[in-house]
Parts: structure tokens; C-alpha cells; sequence
């Protein structure tokens, strides 16, 4: 195992067990709930009964989603904590799921046009190289499928969070493929008890929009919907997490369909 996906692993391990907001399952999901959520856009219309892969979205968040939708899940990620609370999710919910720890960069446990839907949430940015994960992506995903894929905002990851009184400082360049952890080298979640546990942030790197935009385009994906995620709020304070992600999204939320087997 080369020494990146190593500590990657054993830092989102330690994420999840201290109950990163990202790994806490859904638990209380109702079918309604779970609709909102998979069926977002109105791009996935019903996945009864569909094949999908849940890439690198460990944690029993999306694996819930779609296995109370009636789902055939499956879930590959890093993370064997993570990997667990897909499990437990399942188990209770009720529905089966199969769970594969492993690289997004190698989908070898999957054999050609496996997926109806492969569903990845914001892991991307933890691959230095996006070529892999779209070329795997793109060899599993059946003719027609759909492959929604998160990023970080290649343009804000520069961007501080601290409101300087006029405005957020810009203090880097938009470089592509740049190891950005050391804008925010330490992830600190919030405990039940009202302490808080700082962990060493798994190292994320920048895509730019072109690399990923371009990369899928010939590979014959073509784009559905694309979504900046802000948080809602009128009028917020300037300084405040809202108007911070106002000014500058965090995260894009992109859905391709796959329009032809050809490369
Ligand atoms: C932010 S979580 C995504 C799923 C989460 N349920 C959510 O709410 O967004 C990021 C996930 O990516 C996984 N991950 C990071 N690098 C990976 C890699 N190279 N291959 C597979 N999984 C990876 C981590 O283990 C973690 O579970």
C-alpha cells in the first residue's frame, strides 16, 4: 500500500471515530428523506432495483440513501471504520449491501458495466490524479448510467474563512493538482461532551474546474447538472460560516450520463 493511501486510511479511520459529521449513518432516514437526497435534481428519477456504486462515500450516509430507495449498494472505500458504519446502516435499515475496502483508483473488484449509478461524494480532491478514477468510473458504468461526482470548489480553496473587515483574503494561485492541506492542515470535530478532537487533515489536493470538466467530456460524459453548494441564509453577517459559503461555495456537485461506451 503506498504511503499516501496509507495515512489517508488512518486518518479518515480517526475521523470516524471521532464521529465526523460525515461518518454518523443515516439512520433516522425516512423514504421520503432518502428521495430528497438521491433523487436531487431531479436527475435519478427512481433506484429501485438499479446496481450502485457508492465510490468512496464510506460512512452509511449515501449507502442508506439509496438502500432504502431499493438500491442494489454497493460501497467501496478506504476507510474500514467507515466501511462499518455502512454496515451498520444497513443492518439496520434492513437492506443488504456489499462492502469492498480499496482504492477509488483501482475498481478491479468490479467487472465491466457493473453500475447503473456510480454516486461519489466529496472524495475526489483526496486522489492527486482524477485520470484513474474516471477512466475505472467510466469502465463500470453501464451505457446511459449516471455518475455524480463532488468536488471541493477549485476556486475557493484559497479563499480564508477569517472576514478581514472588507473582505476574504485570497492567498494563493489556482494551481492543478497542488497539495492544498496545508491551508487547513488540522480538522478539529466537535465532541459530544463539548470537547474537541483535532486530527491531522488526510492530504487533499486541488482540481482545477477544466481538469475535470474536460477529462469526463472525452471520455463521452456528458454534463446534466452542475451545483454550487452554499449555505442558505438571508442577509448573513459578514464573517459568519454562511456568508463566507455565500461569497465563495465550498463544494461542486456535478451529474454526467454516460452517452457511449467509445473513449
Ligand atoms: C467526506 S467522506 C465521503 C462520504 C461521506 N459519507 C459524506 O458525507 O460525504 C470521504 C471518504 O473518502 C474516502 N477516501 C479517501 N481517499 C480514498 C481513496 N483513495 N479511495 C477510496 N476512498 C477514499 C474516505 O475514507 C472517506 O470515507
Amino acid at each position: 500500500m503506498d504511503k499516501l493511501i496509507q495515512q489517508t486510511r488512518e486518518r479518515w479511520n480517526a475521523l470516524a471515530n471521532a464521529n465526523v459529521m460525515h461518518s454518523i449513518p443515516f439512520y433516522d432516514y425516512t423514504v421520503d428523506q432518502a428521495k430528497t437526497y438521491a433523487y436531487r435534481h431531479d436527475i435519478i428519477q427512481d433506484a429501485k432495483g438499479k446496481d450502485v456504486l457508492c465510490l468512496a462515500s464510506g460512512g452509511g450516509q449515501d449507502s442508506a440513501a439509496f438502500g432504502i430507495l431499493g438500491a442494489n449498494v454497493s460501497v467501496l472505500d478506504l476507510s474500514d471504520v467507515m466501511l462499518e458504519r455502512d454496515r451498520m446502516a444497513a443492518a439496520h435499515h434492513k437492506f443488504s449491501i456489499q462492502t469492498v475496502q480499496g482504492t477509488m483508483t483501482d475498481l478491479s473488484a468490479f467487472s465491466d458495466d457493473s453500475f447503473d449509478i456510480v454516486w461519489q461524494s466529496i472524495s475526489l480532491n483526496y486522489c492527486p490524479d482524477v485520470t484513474p478514477v474516471f477512466q475505472e468510473v467510466r469502465r463500470v458504468l453501464r451505457n446511459s448510467g449516471i455518475y455524480r461526482v463532488a468536488i471541493q470548489n477549485p476556486f475557493g480553496t484559497a479563499i480564508s474563512s477569517d472576514w478581514t473587515g472588507k473582505g476574504y483574503l485570497l492567498r494563493g494561485r489556482y494551481l492543478d493538482g497542488e497539495d492544498v492541506t496545508y491551508y487547513q492542515p488540522v480538522w478539529t470535530v466537535d465532541q459530544e461532551d463539548g470537547s474537541k478532537v483535532d486530527i491531522d487533515t488526510p492530504h487533499l489536493f486541488r482540481h482545477n474546474l477544466s481538469t475535470v470538466l474536460n477529462q469526463l467530456a472525452r471520455r463521452n460524459f456528458t454534463l446534466l447538472h452542475l451545483q454550487e453548494w452554499i449555505r442558505e441564509g438571508q442577509n448573513p453577517e459578514p464573517g459568519s460560516w454562511v456568508h463566507f459559503t455565500q461569497c465563495s461555495p465550498l463544494f461542486l456537485d456535478l451529474f454526467w450520463q454516460l452517452t457511449s461506451d467509445n473513449p
